[in-house]
């Protein structure tokens, strides 16, 4: 794939608002470091994500939002979400909240999690591509898997070259840091991820004591384990199922749903957490999962059903 940089501009903005509507990622600058975005309600387009990082594990995504009405039509907001959103909205916070179970997010932003990572940037670039898609844009950090962040666009350029169509140049980012994660769900307010907004602003907007923990962000794919776990028993590099299970097909394998069958693998991610909530809500008593290719994104796929299968 060619990877063009294109200075922020109307038409730069038009561009890439077509791109992620087709279903394309494209990198573009937040007030913190630059991100690439996709359409979060479409799970392929986010699947494309984790394709170009070369992620080796779903790790689970910010959403980002033009408004306060569009965060409320993903998330849930108890009075400390409220505060804080007054207080530092748009920019650098993000709130893990209780995720609306109407909420048109595709279930692989949030790595099936039922919380939700959601925040309104302040950067031009990222609020036009908001506004000009009209839609909820999942974006980590423009970089490759196990690579810091891009402040710039060369380095997006020199992480993804080739892998993603259009890098949207504003400059250099103005904190080059991410952005701080906070779940206010309960006192005390946690801070999962330290930023731009610290412990002591956000103690002072909701007037409630806040603990650094960060041990809960989900940062390392081992912290997940739990949460892929169904609680159903699963067998993986099934070929054929036996009786009582219910199986999720891949390419040949039909399976009684099928994450692919034509056996692509972005596809395949895509329906990975929407499938494996099928195969729970089922009859079944078991899962069983037919093999996937541990090639590219199937690397991604395999560790999560290692997880979903592993003894517990
Ligand atoms: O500044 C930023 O936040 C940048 C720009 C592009 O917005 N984005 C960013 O995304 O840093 P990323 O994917 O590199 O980091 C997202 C972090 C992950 O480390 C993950 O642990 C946390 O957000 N996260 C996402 N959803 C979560 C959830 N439901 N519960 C706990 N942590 C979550
Ligand atoms: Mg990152």
């Amino acid at each position: 794939m060619q990877t063009v940089v294109k200075p922020f501009d109307e038409a730069t903005i038009a561009e890439a608002a077509r791109r992620i509507l087709a279903g394309e990622c494209v990198a573009v600058p937040t007030e913190t470091v630059y991100g690439l975005a996709a359409d979060a309600t479409n799970g392929e387009a986010v699947a494309g994500i984790y394709a170009a990082k070369g992620r080796p594990s779903f790790n689970p995504l910010i959403v980002h939002v033009p408004t306060i009405d569009a965060a409320r039509a993903i998330a849930t907001f108890n009075p400390a979400a409220e505060k804080l959103a007054a207080t530092f909205w748009p920019g650098p916070l993000t709130l893990v909240l209780p995720q609306r179970p109407d909420s048109p997010v595709a279930a692989i932003v949030a790595a099936g999690l039922d919380t939700i990572a959601i925040r309104i940037p302040a950067h031009p670039a990222m609020q036009g591509l908001l506004r000009a898609t009209n839609r909820p844009l999942a974006a980590p950090s423009a970089n490759a898997s196990g690579r810091i962040s891009p402040t710039r666009a060369d380095h997006v350029l020199a992480s993804l070259k080739g892998k993603i169509g259009l890098i949207v140049d504003a400059g250099p980012t103005g904190h080059g840091l991410e952005s701080s994660i906070v779940a206010p769900a309960a006192a005390p307010v946690r801070l999962l991820r330290p930023g731009p907004i610290d412990r002591d602003m956000i103690e002072a907007a909701t007037g409630l004591p806040v603990s650094l923990d960060a041990s809960d962000a989900i940062e390392a794919p081992g912290q997940m384990a739990s949460h892929y776990a169904p609680t159903k028993p699963v067998r993986l590099e099934a070929a054929h199922g036996k009786p009582g299970e219910w199986l999720i097909g891949f390419g040949n394998v039909a399976g009684d749903a099928t994450l692919s069958a034509s056996g692509d693998l972005i596809e395949a991610a895509a329906r990975l957490f929407d499938a494996l909530h099928e195969a729970e809500a089922s009859d079944a008593a078991r899962i069983s999962v037919a093999p996937i290719p541990e090639t590219g994104l199937g690397i991604a796929i395999n560790d999560r059903l290692r997880r979903a299968a592993a003894d517990r």
